[in-house]
């Protein structure tokens, strides 16, 4: 197998770091920041309305960015794909634009998962405060897969969205989401969090069933600033954008305006043009590597070597799945008697990185009893030998 590592030139400045912290952050192909770099110095304009050659250059390239995610996830059409700028902002454009058009009620319930980011759960919180909506959560079983007999249980008529992680941002399990996708009933809305799974692992909304999906560009290889909303076109195109202004608007008058077709209309204001081109540049470098299916070996070698060390050593307890199966290269884990802080910090000292805390999962923290752990997580640059050098540290720390 190829090594991956010196397609990133981080790593040509840092040689001797171990960087097991992409679940945070990607580090960026070469092919990414040249991509940025010759767009920056050559083709570098806004979008939308310039006649002259660079903006129909830039138009081009934001277009080109959109078809190739639109491909990489199987959608139906570029147009389901919308552009924001994080989190943040993709998640409450979508719980805003779900109240707007009724989609959401006072009492209707939002289902999600006790292991979720808390991106996908602190905007329907919001809509709990302001026009009284329920927020539930689906529990996981013993291994921290999704409890399908809790989901079904918990699935009653008031609820109108299902909103779930496709993988775990703390431990790695990758959620079976074509049994909601397969359960769901017509009047409901369900939205998919794929920002863990798009890096490791092909993605396709139509076998998932879901009707909107949200990632981020810099946990795949591309810069940050770039996050990426699908949503059905059919949908997308009978709700009006909670927000509106410049770039979403055909017309306005002095009293309304006229929203723009699709995809603008959800992107009111000058988008990310250069955070775009570095999502296409990231796309492009996948498939410069044989695609997905490349990713998938590389990890899954990395996991069943990084699980195989564990057992050896007993002071480490993984947090969730031992399998292999079912997972990606993402382990949380924690030792007893020690902060996750400290162990990231003895790591540290080493030049391997790691992340520590509850991972902005507080439900998941809060329901099963530990207040923090300590997480690994490999892509597609780390060697087992880096996985050596890991273990060795853990070795020490009794
Ligand atoms: C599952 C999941 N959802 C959402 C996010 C939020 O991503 P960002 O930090 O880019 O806003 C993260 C980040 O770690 C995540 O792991």
């Amino acid at each position: 197998m190829k090594n991956f590592r010196a397609d990133f030139p981080i790593f040509s400045h840092n040689q001797d770091l171990v960087f097991f912290d992409s679940t945070a952050t990607s580090q960026k192909p070469k092919m990414v920041i040249d991509g940025i770099s010759n767009f920056l110095s050559q083709d570098y304009s806004n979008i939308h309305r310039g006649m002259y050659d660079i903006a129909q250059n830039s138009e081009k390239l934001y277009k080109q960015s959109k078809e190739i995610t639109a491909k990489v996830l199987n959608a139906n059409s570029w147009k389901e794909v919308i552009y924001t700028f994080n989190s943040t902002y993709a998640l409450n454009l979508l719980a805003q634009t779900l109240r707007k058009n009724n989609k959401l009620q006072k009492g209707d319930t939002v289902l999600v998962s006790i292991v979720e980011h808390h991106a996908n759960v602190v905007p329907w919180l919001i809509l709990k405060e302001e026009i009284w909506i329920h927020v539930e959560y689906i529990d996981v079983d013993e291994n921290y897969n999704l409890d399908i007999k809790d989901f079904e249980k918990k699935y009653n008529e008031s609820v109108k969205v299902i909103s779930c992680t496709h993988v775990s941002n703390v431990t790695g399990q990758v959620f079976d989401l074509t049994e909601i996708g397969k359960r769901k009933r017509e009047d409901t809305i369900f939205v998919v969090d794929a920002s863990q799974s798009v890096p490791h692992m092909k993605v396709d909304v139509q076998e998932i069933g879901c009707d909107f999906l949200f990632f981020t560009g810099h946990k795949v290889f591309a810069n940050s600033g770039i996050w990426v909303l699908w949503g059905r076109e059919p949908l997308l195109l009978e709700m009006e954008c909670a927000f509106s202004w410049g770039g979403a608007i055909s017309e306005v008058c002095l009293d309304g305006y006229k929203s723009c077709g699709l995809p603008d209309k959800y992107e009111p204001g000058t988008p990310n043009i250069t955070g775009a081109v570095s999502l296409l540049k990231a796309f492009e470098y996948i498939e410069s590597i044989w695609g997905y299916e490349t990713i998938e070996k590389v990890e899954e070698e990395l996991v069943e070597y990084f699980l195989e060390k564990a057992k050896g050593y007993p002071q480490m307890k993984i947090i969730g799945s031992t399998e292999v199966k079912n997972r990606v290269s993402v382990f949380g884990f924690i030792i007893e008697w020690y902060h996750s802080h400290d162990v990231a910090e003895i790591l540290a000292e080493e030049n391997i990185a790691v992340r520590s805390g509850k991972h902005c999962a507080h439900p998941l923290f809060k329901t099963r009893g530990f207040g923090h752990s300590v997480r690994a997580s490999l892509y597609i640059y780390n060697t087992k030998e880096e996985v050596d050098k890991f273990f060795e540290i853990i070795g020490k720390i009794k």
